[in-house]
């Protein structure tokens, strides 16, 4: 891949921003996003529609999407862990949303309180309503390598979640280092196996820099022919559920 072939997917209003222990005013989010747009970035996640209960950082959602000024050839995909986030969401003129179903049991049952299989089931019931409303689906996997609960993840499991993924409608699936214990040897033995079921155009990488490997797992994943990188804007994020889950790729670093 060249430089100008890389798709960025800033996931620093959602992902970034989930994970701060002081709530970030509205107005404040709204900015943000406002001035990715304008740095040109073209792809911007920017809210998430999860139990409030859960996540209370993401729990003005409906307020963020309603205030935000879209820019045109500008995508603003939100987060959506069931039918109940989707409902709320639809009311906010949304074109994408993304699902997450986890890659290891353990986590499934910290994020999402339920098992892969039944979280798969809940992800399907989205994906479809979205397909048949006329959205784009975006399907992320969790803890693709390495589970803060289960300890490292076998490549085969990730890439059967991947297969069922893309059967649902997905267009892309974002492969997701969680907690960022990724290296570049466990990024090429995840990339072999889950080529067999999907071509690399399909597919993102999404990684966190707990150890500092973002970038060099990233090259890993580039040499495969990935096109689409998942960053946050000066590295925020990380997720309440995972212990020790530290900041995203940075969206500066990956440019
Ligand atoms: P649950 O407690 O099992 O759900 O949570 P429930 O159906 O029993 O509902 C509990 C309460 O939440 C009820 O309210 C529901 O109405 C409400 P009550 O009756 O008690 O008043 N509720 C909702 N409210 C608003 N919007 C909703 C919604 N759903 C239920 N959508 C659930 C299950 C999935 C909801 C919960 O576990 C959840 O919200 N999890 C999301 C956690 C999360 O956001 N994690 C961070 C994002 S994932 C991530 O960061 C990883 C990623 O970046 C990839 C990577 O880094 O690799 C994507
Ligand atoms: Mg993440």
């Amino acid at each position: 891949s060249t430089v100008s072939d890389i798709r960025i997917y800033e996931v620093g209003p959602r992902d970034g921003l989930q994970n701060e222990s002081k709530f970030v005013p509205t107005d404040v989010k709204v900015e943000l996003i406002h001035k990715l747009a304008a740095a040109g970035i073209k792809n911007i996640e920017s809210a998430s529609f999860v139990s409030p209960k859960w996540v209370k950082q993401m729990s003005d959602g409906t307020d963020v999407m309603k205030t935000i000024k879209r820019s045109p050839g500008v995508n603003y995909p939100v987060l959506i862990p069931n039918l109940k986030g989707y409902e709320t969401a639809m009311k906010c003129n949304i074109e994408e949303v993304a699902i997450f179903p986890a890659g290891s049991e353990g986590f499934s049952q910290k994020n999402l309180n339920c098992s892969v299989e039944e979280g798969l089931k809940r992800f399907k019931e989205v994906a479809v309503q979205a397909i048949k409303d006329g959205l784009r689906v975006r399907g992320y996997i969790s803890c693709v390598v390495g589970c803060p609960y289960d300890g490292p993840i076998h490549p085969k499991g990730i890439a059967k979640i991947t297969e069922e993924l893309f059967a649902m409608g997905c267009y892309e699936v974002s492969l997701g280092d969680t907690i960022g214990v990724g290296t570049a040897g466990s990024v090429q033995r995840l990339m072999r196996e889950v080529l067999n079921v999907a071509k690399p155009e399909n597919l993102a990488l999404h990684f966190h820099d707990t150890y500092g490997q973002g970038l060099s797992n990233l090259l890993a994943g580039l040499e495969f022919g990935i096109k689409t990188v998942d960053s946050s804007i000066s590295g925020l994020g990380g997720c309440p559920y995972a212990r020790g889950a530290t900041g995203n790729l940075a969206t500066e670093d990956l440019v």
